[in-house]
């Protein structure tokens, strides 16, 4: 029994592994300083994370990153999270994968690959992840994947400059042999946010998506599951962000920085602790930045007055950081919000924004992103 207090150990685990990655993606969510790879976790350190995680009740790890496959004992600490008794997912571009190494992540337990997908064709998959040749290798490594045998998840981002493509993005779900396919809206956050006026879509791609989506669920049924993350913005109540602060997952960075949700360090005045001095239960249950936002004590007046403050549990901290300037304010996409004008004259200027306007796309300079 870690705590007195009624605070349940946390389902999942992000771990990202490393920060480099061979893309360019505009909407990178990563934060703005990224964490160089002198500084990231060794694998005796990430493998002794995972048998923490495990003993203290998380069920499930997601292998993120950047990209994972960066990291050469990628199969290592498949094998070591597996071990640990943790459901092993993989989120990878598919970039630094080959046969002979989806091979060896299978033999190490690997239980789920999620495929990111940028576009339909070379075209669009190319220029949106700022990478030649991203297209092709995708296609031939959800081959690999189908023919070894593990699930299959693919996760299309979408944007203003794919979300018409939608009916398309779900067919070629289906072919790569993809049991379950995410169509994720930008979710705009770190480096996301400079490119946010290039990547919105507009209200009525959105009112597209939405159709094409209800008849796709229906056609797909029993075959593949389809999940829609819609665009934050033209909602009119916030996301459950993380099922609500410090309740059911956490993140560990690069380096071993332990956060309540991906773009917690945005916050100005958090204190995170690190797995080199802090053990993990110690952060979850007593840690200041888990126990900044949990439960409902901290709520603004407006939420702990609103019949959704057990749904949504005031949404966003990192988006009220981004827009009303302040973490602890209601989520400003919500229309009861304070703030919520702010989030409407941004659509209303992005809805403006020219779409041959080019990305400032996300680069990362090492020598060799796989040693
Ligand atoms: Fe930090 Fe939503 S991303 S609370």
């Amino acid at each position: 029994m870690e705590n007195n207090i009624n605070i349940l150990p946390p389902i999942a685990m992000l771990a990202e592994l490393t920060h480099r990655c061979p893309l360019a993606c505009p909407y990178c969510s990563n934060p703005m300083e990224l964490i160089q790879k002198n500084r990231e976790l060794n694998t005796s350190t990430w493998l002794d994370v995972f048998r923490q995680a495990a003993a203290m009740g998380v069920l499930q790890v997601h292998l993120s990153g950047g990209e994972p496959a960066s990291r050469q004992d990628l199969a290592e600490l498949v094998a070591g999270a597996r071990q640990a008794g943790l459901y092993v997912n993989l989120i990878t571009s598919g970039i630094g994968l080959n046969r002979e190494r989806l091979i060896a992540l299978d033999v190490a337990g690997v239980d789920h690959i999620q495929l990111s997908l940028q576009g339909v064709n070379s075209q669009v998959s190319d220029w949106v992840s700022g990478y030649q040749g991203s297209f092709q290798h995708k296609l031939s490594i959800a081959g690999d994947i189908r023919e070894i045998g593990i699930p299959l998840t693919v996760n299309a981002v979408m944007h203003r400059h794919n979300l018409d493509d939608l009916e398309e993005t779900l067919q070629m779900a289906y072919r790569l042999g993809a049991r379950r396919v995410e169509v994720a809206c930008v979710q705009f956050q770190g480096w996301a946010l400079r490119n946010r006026a290039i990547l919105q879509p507009t209200r009525d791609q959105v009112d597209r998506a939405k159709r094409i989506l209800a008849g796709a669920i229906e056609r797909f049924r029993g075959e593949m599951v389809i999940d829609f993350v819609p665009p934050d913005y033209y909602a009119d109540f916030p996301k459950a962000c993380m099922g609500g602060w410090g309740s059911t997952g956490l993140n560990v960075t690069p380096d071993g920085t332990l956060l309540p949700c991906h773009g917690a360090n945005i916050i100005p005045g958090m204190e995170f602790d690190n797995v080199r001095q802090t053990r993990l239960a110690d952060s979850w249950y007593r840690g200041l930045a888990f126990n900044a936002f949990r439960g409902g004590d901290w709520l603004p007046e407006l939420c702990k007055n609103c019949d959704r403050k057990n749904i949504d549990f005031g949404g966003c901290r990192c988006q009220a950081m981004a827009i009303a300037g302040d973490a602890s304010a209601a989520d400003p996409v919500c229309k009861k919000s304070p703030h919520r004008k702010k989030v409407d004259l941004l659509l209303e200027a992005e809805a403006k924004c020219e779409p041959a306007q080019t990305f400032r796309y996300r680069r990362i300079r090492t020598k060799n992103l796989c040693d």
